[in-house]
Protein backbone atom coordinates (compact mmCIF):
# COMPACT_ATOMS: atom_id res chain seq x y z
CA UNK A 1 0.00 0.00 0.00
CA UNK A 2 1.79 3.36 -0.90
CA UNK A 3 0.22 5.53 0.94
CA UNK A 4 0.35 4.57 4.05
CA UNK A 5 1.73 6.90 6.30
CA UNK A 6 -0.55 9.73 5.32
CA UNK A 7 -3.76 7.70 5.30
CA UNK A 8 -3.17 6.88 8.99
CA UNK A 9 -2.95 10.58 9.68
CA UNK A 10 -6.36 11.04 8.13
CA UNK A 11 -5.55 12.76 5.10
CA UNK A 12 -6.52 10.09 2.43
CA UNK A 13 -10.35 11.51 1.36
CA UNK A 14 -8.15 14.53 0.42
CA UNK A 15 -6.69 12.35 -2.56
CA UNK A 16 -9.48 13.32 -4.70
CA UNK A 17 -8.18 16.62 -4.86
CA UNK A 18 -6.24 15.78 -7.90
CA UNK A 19 -7.77 15.01 -11.57
CA UNK A 20 -9.00 12.03 -12.34
CA UNK A 21 -8.03 12.26 -16.16
CA UNK A 22 -4.49 12.44 -15.14
CA UNK A 23 -4.28 9.25 -13.01
CA UNK A 24 -5.97 7.56 -16.02
CA UNK A 25 -3.26 8.81 -18.83
CA UNK A 26 -0.56 7.86 -16.39
CA UNK A 27 -2.10 3.72 -16.04
CA UNK A 28 -2.75 3.48 -19.77
CA UNK A 29 0.76 4.42 -19.96
CA UNK A 30 3.48 1.91 -18.51
CA UNK A 31 6.07 3.87 -19.53
CA UNK A 32 4.48 7.16 -17.42
CA UNK A 33 3.79 4.95 -14.71
CA UNK A 34 7.35 2.93 -14.38
CA UNK A 35 8.19 7.34 -14.44
CA UNK A 36 6.24 8.36 -11.90
CA UNK A 37 6.47 5.18 -9.09
CA UNK A 38 10.46 5.59 -9.43
CA UNK A 39 9.94 9.19 -9.01
CA UNK A 40 7.06 9.06 -6.24
CA UNK A 41 9.41 5.84 -4.44
CA UNK A 42 11.87 8.25 -2.94
CA UNK A 43 8.99 10.79 -1.65
CA UNK A 44 7.08 8.41 0.07
CA UNK A 45 7.60 8.98 3.80
CA UNK A 46 8.81 12.10 5.69
CA UNK A 47 8.29 15.64 5.20
CA UNK A 48 7.86 15.39 1.28
CA UNK A 49 5.02 12.50 1.80
CA UNK A 50 2.43 14.59 0.33
CA UNK A 51 3.88 14.92 -2.79
CA UNK A 52 3.05 11.75 -4.07
CA UNK A 53 -0.70 12.21 -3.21
CA UNK A 54 -1.16 15.43 -4.91
CA UNK A 55 1.55 14.86 -7.97
CA UNK A 56 0.74 11.70 -8.57
CA UNK A 57 2.59 12.14 -12.30
CA UNK A 58 5.58 14.49 -13.05
CA UNK A 59 4.27 17.18 -15.02
CA UNK A 60 6.84 19.54 -16.61
CA UNK A 61 5.76 22.35 -19.41
CA UNK A 62 8.07 24.60 -20.05
CA UNK A 63 6.37 26.97 -22.25
CA UNK A 64 3.37 27.46 -19.53
CA UNK A 65 5.44 27.19 -16.50
CA UNK A 66 8.10 29.69 -17.63
CA UNK A 67 8.13 33.40 -15.89
CA UNK A 68 9.38 35.95 -17.93
CA UNK A 69 11.56 38.60 -15.73
CA UNK A 70 13.38 39.44 -18.55
CA UNK A 71 14.03 43.10 -20.85
CA UNK A 72 10.78 44.20 -22.26
CA UNK A 73 8.56 41.84 -20.04
CA UNK A 74 7.65 44.64 -17.91
CA UNK A 75 8.38 42.60 -15.14
CA UNK A 76 11.92 43.40 -14.84
CA UNK A 77 13.23 44.04 -10.87
CA UNK A 78 12.78 47.17 -9.40
CA UNK A 79 14.45 48.23 -6.06
CA UNK A 80 12.25 49.67 -3.94
CA UNK A 81 12.28 53.60 -2.73
CA UNK A 82 12.44 54.78 0.31
CA UNK A 83 8.09 55.12 0.65
CA UNK A 84 7.38 51.86 -0.88
CA UNK A 85 6.38 49.04 1.82
CA UNK A 86 7.99 46.33 2.27
CA UNK A 87 7.93 43.57 4.98
CA UNK A 88 8.36 39.87 6.35
CA UNK A 89 6.73 38.27 3.38
CA UNK A 90 9.38 37.50 0.70
CA UNK A 91 7.09 35.79 -1.91
CA UNK A 92 5.01 39.59 -2.19
CA UNK A 93 8.12 41.77 -1.70
CA UNK A 94 9.41 40.01 -4.59
CA UNK A 95 5.96 40.13 -6.72
CA UNK A 96 5.94 43.73 -5.83
CA UNK A 97 9.87 43.99 -6.71
CA UNK A 98 8.87 42.97 -10.09
CA UNK A 99 5.42 44.44 -10.82
CA UNK A 100 3.48 41.73 -9.63
CA UNK A 101 1.84 43.57 -7.27
CA UNK A 102 2.20 47.61 -7.15
CA UNK A 103 5.18 48.87 -6.80
CA UNK A 104 4.83 51.05 -3.38
CA UNK A 105 3.80 47.58 -1.66
CA UNK A 106 -0.24 48.34 -1.15
CA UNK A 107 -2.34 46.15 -3.20
CA UNK A 108 -6.03 44.88 -3.68
CA UNK A 109 -8.07 41.67 -2.68
CA UNK A 110 -7.93 40.80 -6.14
CA UNK A 111 -4.36 41.76 -7.20
CA UNK A 112 -3.13 39.15 -4.45
CA UNK A 113 -4.80 36.48 -5.82
CA UNK A 114 -4.26 37.23 -9.86
CA UNK A 115 0.14 37.52 -8.46
CA UNK A 116 0.26 34.28 -6.05
CA UNK A 117 -2.02 32.44 -8.32
CA UNK A 118 -0.44 33.43 -11.61
CA UNK A 119 2.97 33.60 -10.44
CA UNK A 120 3.51 30.28 -8.71
CA UNK A 121 0.90 28.47 -8.34
CA UNK A 122 -0.84 29.01 -5.16
CA UNK A 123 -4.29 27.37 -5.14
CA UNK A 124 -7.12 29.55 -5.85
CA UNK A 125 -8.72 28.25 -2.37
CA UNK A 126 -5.36 28.96 -0.16
CA UNK A 127 -4.85 32.76 -1.99
CA UNK A 128 -8.20 33.79 -1.97
CA UNK A 129 -8.07 32.91 2.19
CA UNK A 130 -4.45 34.47 2.45
CA UNK A 131 -5.89 37.40 0.56
CA UNK A 132 -9.12 38.04 2.47
CA UNK A 133 -7.90 37.75 5.68
CA UNK A 134 -5.08 40.00 5.71
CA UNK A 135 -7.92 42.76 4.31
CA UNK A 136 -10.07 42.02 6.68
CA UNK A 137 -7.33 41.91 9.75
CA UNK A 138 -4.20 44.15 8.60
CA UNK A 139 -6.31 46.23 6.06
CA UNK A 140 -9.29 48.29 4.96
CA UNK A 141 -11.52 45.66 3.71
CA UNK A 142 -10.49 45.51 0.21
CA UNK A 143 -6.76 46.14 0.45
CA UNK A 144 -3.92 45.57 2.38
CA UNK A 145 0.22 46.57 3.02
CA UNK A 146 2.71 44.14 2.48
CA UNK A 147 4.61 46.31 4.68
CA UNK A 148 3.42 48.31 7.70
CA UNK A 149 0.84 51.15 8.07
CA UNK A 150 0.66 52.74 4.15
CA UNK A 151 1.23 56.46 4.40
CA UNK A 152 -1.32 59.05 3.47
CA UNK A 153 -2.94 59.18 0.33
CA UNK A 154 -2.02 55.04 -0.35
CA UNK A 155 -4.87 53.53 -1.59
CA UNK A 156 -8.53 53.85 -1.46
CA UNK A 157 -11.11 55.77 0.14
CA UNK A 158 -9.84 54.30 3.34
CA UNK A 159 -6.82 55.28 2.34
CA UNK A 160 -3.72 54.80 5.41
CA UNK A 161 -5.65 51.86 6.73
CA UNK A 162 -4.74 48.78 8.72
CA UNK A 163 -1.15 48.21 10.24
CA UNK A 164 0.25 46.04 7.35
CA UNK A 165 1.46 42.34 8.04
CA UNK A 166 4.17 43.90 9.64
CA UNK A 167 1.73 45.60 12.35
CA UNK A 168 0.22 41.89 12.45
CA UNK A 169 2.06 40.11 15.60
CA UNK A 170 -0.21 37.17 16.65
CA UNK A 171 -2.61 37.84 13.96
CA UNK A 172 -0.70 36.81 11.13
CA UNK A 173 2.89 37.61 11.79
CA UNK A 174 4.37 34.47 13.83
CA UNK A 175 7.12 33.29 16.10
CA UNK A 176 9.88 31.09 14.75
CA UNK A 177 9.78 32.44 11.73
CA UNK A 178 12.46 30.95 8.93
CA UNK A 179 14.79 33.98 8.42
CA UNK A 180 12.34 37.10 10.20
CA UNK A 181 13.33 37.75 14.18
CA UNK A 182 10.28 37.12 17.14
CA UNK A 183 9.04 40.39 17.74
CA UNK A 184 9.64 40.53 21.17
CA UNK A 185 12.59 39.14 21.47
CA UNK A 186 14.03 41.87 19.22
CA UNK A 187 11.78 44.88 18.65
CA UNK A 188 11.34 43.80 14.70
CA UNK A 189 9.26 40.88 13.10
CA UNK A 190 10.44 41.94 9.11
CA UNK A 191 13.93 42.48 8.87
CA UNK A 192 15.98 39.83 6.67
CA UNK A 193 18.18 38.05 8.90
CA UNK A 194 21.29 36.70 6.90
CA UNK A 195 22.19 34.59 10.29
CA UNK A 196 19.12 32.20 10.35
CA UNK A 197 19.81 32.82 6.50
CA UNK A 198 23.07 30.47 6.65
CA UNK A 199 21.53 28.31 9.67
CA UNK A 200 18.72 27.05 6.63
CA UNK A 201 21.66 26.58 3.90
CA UNK A 202 24.12 24.70 6.43
CA UNK A 203 21.12 22.46 7.42
CA UNK A 204 20.41 21.69 3.61
CA UNK A 205 22.89 19.07 2.86
CA UNK A 206 24.31 18.62 -1.35
CA UNK A 207 23.33 22.01 -2.25
CA UNK A 208 19.63 21.28 -1.86
CA UNK A 209 17.01 22.97 0.00
CA UNK A 210 14.31 20.44 0.51
CA UNK A 211 11.26 20.32 2.37
CA UNK A 212 13.18 17.59 4.25
CA UNK A 213 15.74 20.19 5.52
CA UNK A 214 13.64 23.31 6.11
CA UNK A 215 11.27 20.95 8.45
CA UNK A 216 14.13 19.75 10.34
CA UNK A 217 15.61 23.71 10.24
CA UNK A 218 11.86 24.70 11.26
CA UNK A 219 12.65 22.39 14.24
CA UNK A 220 15.87 23.87 15.22
CA UNK A 221 14.21 27.30 14.88
CA UNK A 222 11.20 26.68 17.16
CA UNK A 223 13.45 24.88 20.13
CA UNK A 224 15.96 27.89 19.84
CA UNK A 225 13.47 30.37 20.33
CA UNK A 226 11.83 28.38 23.06
CA UNK A 227 15.67 28.51 24.50
CA UNK A 228 15.92 32.78 23.56
CA UNK A 229 12.36 34.25 23.36
CA UNK A 230 10.84 34.46 27.27
CA UNK A 231 7.88 35.48 25.34
CA UNK A 232 7.60 32.91 22.68
CA UNK A 233 4.06 32.02 21.19
CA UNK A 234 2.80 28.83 19.00
CA UNK A 235 -0.62 30.24 18.49
CA UNK A 236 -3.51 28.65 17.49
CA UNK A 237 -3.81 29.84 14.44
CA UNK A 238 -0.21 32.00 13.28
CA UNK A 239 1.63 28.69 14.80
CA UNK A 240 -0.55 25.67 13.87
CA UNK A 241 -0.89 27.60 10.34
CA UNK A 242 1.34 30.49 8.94
CA UNK A 243 4.65 29.12 10.69
CA UNK A 244 4.19 25.82 8.83
CA UNK A 245 3.39 28.28 5.55
CA UNK A 246 6.53 30.30 5.95
CA UNK A 247 8.42 27.24 5.66
CA UNK A 248 6.94 24.80 3.18
CA UNK A 249 6.06 28.22 0.88
CA UNK A 250 10.28 27.87 0.42
CA UNK A 251 9.93 24.46 -1.24
CA UNK A 252 6.22 24.54 -2.45
CA UNK A 253 6.90 28.29 -4.16
CA UNK A 254 10.20 29.10 -4.65
CA UNK A 255 12.03 25.90 -6.55
CA UNK A 256 12.58 25.89 -9.79
CA UNK A 257 10.80 23.16 -11.81
CA UNK A 258 12.24 21.22 -15.29
CA UNK A 259 11.63 18.02 -16.85
CA UNK A 260 14.55 16.37 -14.64
CA UNK A 261 13.09 18.36 -11.53
CA UNK A 262 9.29 18.35 -11.94
CA UNK A 263 8.39 18.75 -8.51
CA UNK A 264 10.73 21.40 -8.06
CA UNK A 265 14.75 21.80 -7.16
CA UNK A 266 15.75 24.62 -4.92
CA UNK A 267 19.55 25.55 -5.27
CA UNK A 268 20.82 27.93 -2.53
CA UNK A 269 21.40 30.52 -5.51
CA UNK A 270 17.62 30.13 -6.51
CA UNK A 271 16.47 30.17 -2.44
CA UNK A 272 19.07 33.49 -2.21
CA UNK A 273 17.68 35.59 -4.62
CA UNK A 274 14.03 35.13 -3.61
CA UNK A 275 14.99 36.04 -0.19
CA UNK A 276 17.17 38.89 -1.26
CA UNK A 277 20.66 37.70 0.02
CA UNK A 278 23.49 37.96 -2.13
CA UNK A 279 26.93 36.38 -1.36
CA UNK A 280 27.81 32.96 -0.31
CA UNK A 281 27.26 29.89 2.10
CA UNK A 282 29.27 31.40 5.08
CA UNK A 283 28.83 35.13 3.62
CA UNK A 284 25.49 36.16 2.69
CA UNK A 285 24.42 39.76 3.10
CA UNK A 286 20.89 40.34 3.69
CA UNK A 287 19.33 43.39 1.30
CA UNK A 288 16.05 44.06 2.87
CA UNK A 289 13.44 44.52 0.55
CA UNK A 290 14.96 43.70 -2.02
CA UNK A 291 13.51 40.26 -2.92
CA UNK A 292 13.75 38.70 -6.41
CA UNK A 293 12.46 36.47 -8.91
CA UNK A 294 15.60 34.69 -10.47
CA UNK A 295 15.48 34.77 -13.99
CA UNK A 296 15.06 31.41 -16.25
CA UNK A 297 12.55 30.63 -13.65
CA UNK A 298 9.44 27.90 -13.90
CA UNK A 299 6.51 27.82 -11.65
CA UNK A 300 5.05 24.89 -10.42
CA UNK A 301 2.92 23.25 -12.55
CA UNK A 302 -0.35 24.25 -13.51
CA UNK A 303 -2.26 21.05 -13.27
CA UNK A 304 -1.29 21.11 -9.79
CA UNK A 305 -1.22 24.19 -7.81
CA UNK A 306 -0.73 24.32 -3.95
CA UNK A 307 -4.17 24.44 -2.55
CA UNK A 308 -5.15 24.26 0.89
CA UNK A 309 -6.00 20.85 1.07
CA UNK A 310 -2.56 19.65 -0.50
CA UNK A 311 -0.77 22.65 2.28
CA UNK A 312 -2.84 21.01 4.95
CA UNK A 313 -1.23 17.29 4.32
CA UNK A 314 2.25 19.19 4.13
CA UNK A 315 1.26 20.47 7.48
CA UNK A 316 0.44 16.90 9.28
CA UNK A 317 3.79 14.99 7.50
CA UNK A 318 5.56 18.22 9.07
CA UNK A 319 3.87 17.32 12.75
CA UNK A 320 4.14 13.62 12.23
CA UNK A 321 7.59 14.12 12.60
CA UNK A 322 7.60 16.61 15.36
CA UNK A 323 4.75 16.79 17.49
CA UNK A 324 5.26 19.51 19.24
CA UNK A 325 4.45 22.15 15.86
CA UNK A 326 1.31 21.25 17.38
CA UNK A 327 1.38 22.36 20.97
CA UNK A 328 -0.55 25.76 21.37
CA UNK A 329 1.05 27.35 23.81
CA UNK A 330 3.81 29.39 24.97
CA UNK A 331 6.94 30.60 27.19
CA UNK A 332 5.62 32.07 30.82
CA UNK A 333 7.67 35.23 30.83
CA UNK A 334 11.37 33.71 31.07
CA UNK A 335 13.45 31.48 28.64
CA UNK A 336 12.77 27.37 28.42
CA UNK A 337 9.27 27.55 30.10
CA UNK A 338 7.07 26.46 27.57
CA UNK A 339 3.76 25.26 28.81
CA UNK A 340 0.93 24.49 26.66
CA UNK A 341 -2.68 24.37 26.93
CA UNK A 342 -5.03 21.42 26.48
CA UNK A 343 -7.08 21.91 23.76
CA UNK A 344 -10.36 20.52 25.04
CA UNK A 345 -10.50 24.05 26.91
CA UNK A 346 -10.43 26.12 24.59
CA UNK A 347 -12.79 24.08 22.40
CA UNK A 348 -15.16 23.38 25.15
CA UNK A 349 -14.48 19.78 24.87
CA UNK A 350 -15.52 19.50 21.34
CA UNK A 351 -11.52 18.78 20.30
CA UNK A 352 -8.46 17.61 22.32
CA UNK A 353 -4.71 18.02 21.89
CA UNK A 354 -4.28 14.49 20.59
CA UNK A 355 -7.09 15.26 17.87
CA UNK A 356 -5.49 18.08 16.38
CA UNK A 357 -3.15 15.51 14.55
CA UNK A 358 -6.03 13.86 12.81
CA UNK A 359 -7.75 14.41 9.28
CA UNK A 360 -8.38 18.55 9.15
CA UNK A 361 -8.80 19.21 12.47
CA UNK A 362 -5.93 20.99 13.05
CA UNK A 363 -6.60 23.25 10.07
CA UNK A 364 -10.84 23.46 11.28
CA UNK A 365 -9.60 24.61 14.44
CA UNK A 366 -7.15 27.32 13.45
CA UNK A 367 -9.20 28.82 10.74
CA UNK A 368 -11.97 29.06 13.22
CA UNK A 369 -9.88 30.68 15.42
CA UNK A 370 -8.79 33.19 13.18
CA UNK A 371 -12.33 34.07 12.59
CA UNK A 372 -12.21 35.72 16.10
CA UNK A 373 -9.21 37.74 15.49
CA UNK A 374 -9.72 41.54 16.11
CA UNK A 375 -9.13 42.94 13.23
CA UNK A 376 -6.61 46.89 13.30
CA UNK A 377 -10.04 48.65 12.41
CA UNK A 378 -13.16 48.63 14.39
CA UNK A 379 -15.15 48.89 10.31
CA UNK A 380 -17.46 46.07 10.19
CA UNK A 381 -15.53 44.03 8.02
CA UNK A 382 -16.60 40.37 9.52
CA UNK A 383 -18.53 39.23 6.48
CA UNK A 384 -16.16 38.59 4.20
CA UNK A 385 -14.15 37.28 6.71
CA UNK A 386 -16.89 34.95 7.71
CA UNK A 387 -17.67 34.21 3.70
CA UNK A 388 -13.86 33.38 3.00
CA UNK A 389 -13.74 31.43 6.23
CA UNK A 390 -16.79 29.74 5.58
CA UNK A 391 -15.54 28.43 2.09
CA UNK A 392 -12.62 26.84 3.89
CA UNK A 393 -14.03 25.62 6.59
CA UNK A 394 -16.53 23.79 4.14
CA UNK A 395 -14.33 22.71 1.41
CA UNK A 396 -12.55 20.37 4.54
CA UNK A 397 -15.74 19.59 5.92
CA UNK A 398 -15.20 21.03 9.28
CA UNK A 399 -17.56 20.25 12.05
CA UNK A 400 -18.76 23.85 13.55
CA UNK A 401 -17.08 24.91 17.14
CA UNK A 402 -19.01 26.47 19.41
CA UNK A 403 -16.87 29.10 19.67
CA UNK A 404 -13.74 29.25 20.92
CA UNK A 405 -12.69 30.35 24.25
CA UNK A 406 -9.09 32.26 24.53
CA UNK A 407 -8.98 33.12 28.24
CA UNK A 408 -6.68 30.07 28.58
CA UNK A 409 -4.29 32.02 26.36
CA UNK A 410 -4.13 35.32 28.83
CA UNK A 411 -1.66 33.26 30.63
CA UNK A 412 1.28 33.54 28.17
CA UNK A 413 2.53 36.89 28.39
CA UNK A 414 3.65 36.43 24.27
CA UNK A 415 -0.08 36.49 23.59
CA UNK A 416 -1.46 38.59 26.22
CA UNK A 417 1.08 41.93 24.78
CA UNK A 418 -0.49 41.83 21.26
CA UNK A 419 -4.33 40.83 22.37
CA UNK A 420 -4.57 44.23 24.42
C1 LIG B 1 -1.56 36.54 -0.27
C2 LIG B 1 -0.58 35.69 -0.09
C3 LIG B 1 0.39 35.75 1.07
C4 LIG B 1 0.22 36.26 2.33
C5 LIG B 1 -1.01 36.89 2.94
C6 LIG B 1 1.47 36.08 3.03
C7 LIG B 1 1.70 36.50 4.33
C8 LIG B 1 2.86 36.27 5.03
C9 LIG B 1 3.06 36.64 6.40
C10 LIG B 1 2.06 37.34 7.29
C11 LIG B 1 4.30 36.24 6.75
C12 LIG B 1 4.95 36.37 8.11
C13 LIG B 1 4.85 35.05 8.79
C14 LIG B 1 5.87 34.87 9.85
O1 LIG B 1 5.86 35.60 10.82
O2 LIG B 1 6.72 33.97 9.71
C15 LIG B 1 4.88 35.60 5.61
C16 LIG B 1 6.12 35.01 5.59
C17 LIG B 1 6.61 34.28 4.54
N1 LIG B 1 6.04 34.15 3.30
FE1 LIG B 1 4.28 34.92 2.70
N2 LIG B 1 2.37 35.48 2.20
C18 LIG B 1 1.75 35.26 0.99
C19 LIG B 1 2.34 34.69 -0.13
C20 LIG B 1 3.60 34.14 -0.17
C21 LIG B 1 4.22 33.59 -1.35
C22 LIG B 1 3.59 33.56 -2.74
C23 LIG B 1 5.46 33.11 -0.97
C24 LIG B 1 6.53 32.48 -1.79
C25 LIG B 1 6.79 32.84 -3.01
C26 LIG B 1 5.59 33.38 0.45
C27 LIG B 1 6.67 33.01 1.22
C28 LIG B 1 6.86 33.35 2.54
C29 LIG B 1 8.02 32.95 3.32
C30 LIG B 1 9.17 32.09 2.86
C31 LIG B 1 7.87 33.54 4.60
C32 LIG B 1 8.85 33.45 5.76
C33 LIG B 1 9.88 34.55 5.63
C34 LIG B 1 11.02 34.55 6.61
O3 LIG B 1 10.90 34.12 7.75
O4 LIG B 1 12.07 35.06 6.25
N3 LIG B 1 4.46 34.01 0.90
N4 LIG B 1 4.00 35.65 4.55
C1 LIG C 1 15.62 26.12 -13.96
O1 LIG C 1 15.86 24.89 -14.62
C2 LIG C 1 16.16 25.03 -16.00
C3 LIG C 1 16.30 23.64 -16.58
O2 LIG C 1 17.29 22.94 -15.91
C4 LIG C 1 17.42 25.85 -16.17
O3 LIG C 1 17.69 26.06 -17.52
C5 LIG C 1 17.26 27.19 -15.46
O4 LIG C 1 18.44 27.94 -15.52
C6 LIG C 1 16.87 26.97 -14.02
N1 LIG C 1 16.59 28.24 -13.38
C7 LIG C 1 17.13 28.62 -12.23
C8 LIG C 1 16.68 29.90 -11.66
O5 LIG C 1 17.95 27.92 -11.65
C1 LIG D 1 -9.34 23.66 31.91
O1 LIG D 1 -10.30 24.50 32.48
C2 LIG D 1 -10.59 24.22 33.84
C3 LIG D 1 -11.76 25.10 34.28
O2 LIG D 1 -11.55 26.42 33.85
C4 LIG D 1 -9.33 24.46 34.68
O3 LIG D 1 -9.57 24.17 36.02
C5 LIG D 1 -8.23 23.57 34.16
O4 LIG D 1 -7.01 23.85 34.82
C6 LIG D 1 -8.03 23.79 32.65
N1 LIG D 1 -7.09 22.82 32.16
C7 LIG D 1 -5.97 23.17 31.58
C8 LIG D 1 -5.09 22.05 31.13
O5 LIG D 1 -5.62 24.30 31.39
Amino acid sequence: MKYTSLILLGVAPLAAAFPASVIQAVKNDPQLQARADEILEKRQQGAGAATALFEPVPLFDAEQQYINIGPGSGHEYQAPGPNDLRGPCPGLNAFANHGFLPHNGYATITQFIDATTQVVGMGPDLAGFLAVFGAVIDGDGLSWSIGGTPPAGVGGPLAGQGNGISGSHNKYESDASPCRPDLYETGNDYEALASQFEQLISMSPNGEVTLESLTAFRSVRFDTQIANNPYFFNGPFTGVQVQPAAYTFIYRFMANHSADYPYGYLSYSTVAEWFGMTGQPGSYVANQGQEKIPANWYKRANAYPYTIPYFQADLLAAAALHPKFLNIGGNLGKTNSFAGIDVTNLTGGAMNSADLAKGNNAACFAFQFAAQVKPDLSLNLLTPLTNALGKVTSQLACSQLQGIDDSQLMQFPGYKRSAQ
